[in-house]
């Protein structure tokens, strides 16, 4: 497996790779969920390029950066067992540059939910993966479901920047007692894991409910909210796969989305009718 720390390593490289080329990004501190996409990357192409790099520019200035998990050398062990051909991890100033034209995701789909509480977080994801899009020149990039705003955005600006690029969107991975895998799991007490089991219990509920009772999203919002009652709920939001608002639930084309906090640690989760 090639590592490679500078955008002109990996560019060479890129020019010497044969048949169509899998890419995943992250920044590290991979779990059982970015394996899922690294393994699909690899059945799916000739080569596979991972990149992990904590991308500063998502961040918020109140947020801390140098908290973020760091376990490179697990990383790096965990590509290598899963095949994956090169993996790219820069560091920031070779990324970006005193001057340079930035993207701007739009307003309206990047200032909401996940935005909201951190705006200019999709300015920075979208700004980030240009790039690394820029330098992988991918056939395909795999995302996982997991984090479906910035799914969404990403498909967008693929769209409309005409970028000949899949985006191949990937099931969300979760423990065996339904949480959805997250770096942020690591900063849950027992206690606090066991709360954070209503989360998906919660989207459970939602789709009993959906099958019996109706499909109004108001309702099915109103039920979900009191299954999360001893967490603190930031949103439930019930929304179309444009991430246009619904009154009524449509098969195909929905998406329940929650944002909470257990003790200080903000999850998120979501499911897909
Ligand atoms: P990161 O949080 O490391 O996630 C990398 C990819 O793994 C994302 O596409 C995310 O949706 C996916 N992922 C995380 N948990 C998952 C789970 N439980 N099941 C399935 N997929 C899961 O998302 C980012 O990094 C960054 O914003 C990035 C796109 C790399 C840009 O900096």
């Amino acid at each position: 497996m090639k590592i490679f720390h500078t955008p002109q390593e990996l560019q060479e490289y890129r020019k010497t790779c044969q048949g169509s080329v899998g890419f995943v990004p992250t920044m590290g501190a991979l779990h059982n969920g970015h394996i899922s996409l690294i393994k699909k990357s690899v059945v799916e192409n000739e080569q596979t390029i991972v990149s992990i790099f904590v991308n500063p520019t998502q961040f918020l200035a109140t947020e801390d950066l140098s908290k973020y998990p760091k376990r490179t050398q697990a990383d790096l062990k965990i590509c290598s067992l899963a095949n994956v051909d090169a993996v790219f991890m820069p560091e920031v100033q070779s990324i970006y540059f005193p001057l340079e034209p930035t993207i701007v995701a739009p307003f309206s789909k990047a200032y909401i939910l996940e935005g909201l509480s951190r705006a200019g977080h999709f300015d920075g994801v979208l700004r980030v993966v240009l790039k690394l899009f820029n330098l992988t020149r991918p056939d395909r990039a795999y995302f996982g479901k997991k984090d479906a705003q910035q799914l969404y955005l990403i498909q967008n600006m693929v769209k409309t920047l005409f970028l000949p690029i899949d985006i191949i969107a990937c099931d969300i991975i979760r423990e065996e007692d339904g949480l959805a895998l997250s770096s942020r799991n690591i900063y849950l007490s027992n206690e606090e894991k066991k709360d954070a089991l209503l989360i998906s219990k919660s989207l459970k509920i939602a789709s009993k409910t959906i099958m019996s009772r109706g499909r109004k999203t108001k309702e099915i919002a109103k039920a979900m909210r009191e299954t999360l009652l001893p967490l603190h709920v930031e949103y439930v939001e019930i929304l179309s796969r444009e991430f246009e608002p619904l009154e009524s639930i449509e098969i195909g084309n929905t998406i329940i989305l929650v944002a909470v906090k257990v003790g200080t640690t903000r999850l998120i989760d979501n499911i897909w009718i």
